[in-house]
């Protein structure tokens, strides 16, 4: 008797872990091609070898240079958030120094938050593709938030995946895609306090990446609606039958 409700309980929580799994890969998922217009592709400049830049965000000092704030991945995959700034009559980005902490596990986005401060979201903790399939399937992320004051850092959220980082234009909320549950956490940011307190979540039912929040408030966000999809493209990258459909969402928050 026992054993047979033991087994009625493995049976019940593997069906549910499958479907889980299944409904986070979006394996239920079918996108049309929809464009308000013509779509061109950008070519960018050629990347210095060894240089792998992910998250990006700048800062307007008080004598009006533009302060770059870059998340950097070495060809090991070690990571450090590099600052450089903007030289306008030269066009050159003049480097100012390189910053590693045992927080910055696996950085991917960066908002900064002063000359020398910032907030940092990893978004998960696996250094290899096979850990990170382990971390994937087994639900326990190692991301979150870090805060860096300038001289050390302060851990803000654990045993999360953050990926995309946003701060409004006010910097009092802050915004992070909690991409492996295709969500939007909005929190409240308080800089002095360094605190940071859960307000609301948004089901985006796509998996959004990061943000950029425009001078009117809204939000535009890449998301990557289905998740199988975009990681057998990361996967190999270099084969074009494996791309990931893509979308563009603008969200406008309410009052309050
Ligand atoms: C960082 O350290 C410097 C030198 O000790 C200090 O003057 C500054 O106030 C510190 N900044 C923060 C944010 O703790």
């Amino acid at each position: 008797m026992l054993l047979k409700a033991l087994f009625v309980l493995l049976l019940g929580l593997s069906v549910q872990f499958v479907f889980k799994t299944l409904l986070m890969m979006d394996i239920n998922k079918r996108v049309y091609n929809h464009r308000p217009g013509e779509c061109r592709k950008v070519e960018g400049p050629k990347d210095e070898e060894g240089f792998y830049p992910h998250g990006l965000s700048h800062w307007v000092m008080n004598d009006g240079t533009i302060r770059l704030f870059v998340v950097v991945h070495s060809k090991t995959f070690k990571h450090s958030v590099v600052i450089l700034d903007y030289d306008d009559r030269k066009q050159h980005l003049n480097h100012v120094k390189t910053i590693r902490d045992d927080t910055f596990i696996r950085p991917n986005d960066i908002v900064a938050t002063g000359e020398n401060s910032f907030l940092l979201s990893n978004d998960g903790g696996a250094q290899t593709e096979l850990g990170n399939m382990w971390e994937v399937i087994s639900g326990f992320y190692r991301g979150g938030i870090v805060y860096f004051d300038g001289n050390k850092s302060h851990y803000l959220m654990e045993n999360h995946v953050a990926n995309g980082i946003s701060l409004s234009r006010d910097g009092n909320t802050l915004f992070v895609s909690h991409i492996n549950q295709e969500t939007i956490g909005v929190y409240s940011w308080n800089q002095e306090k360094i605190s940071l307190k859960k307000i609301s979540e948004i089901e985006t039912l796509t998996g959004c990446d990061n943000f950029y929040i425009d001078k009117d408030n809204h939000m535009w966000t890449g998301c990557h609606p289905v998740t199988k999809d975009v990681l057998a493209h990361f996967g190999n990258r270099s084969d074009p039958s494996l791309y990931g459909p893509s979308q563009v969402l603008r969200i406008t928050f309410s009052k309050g």
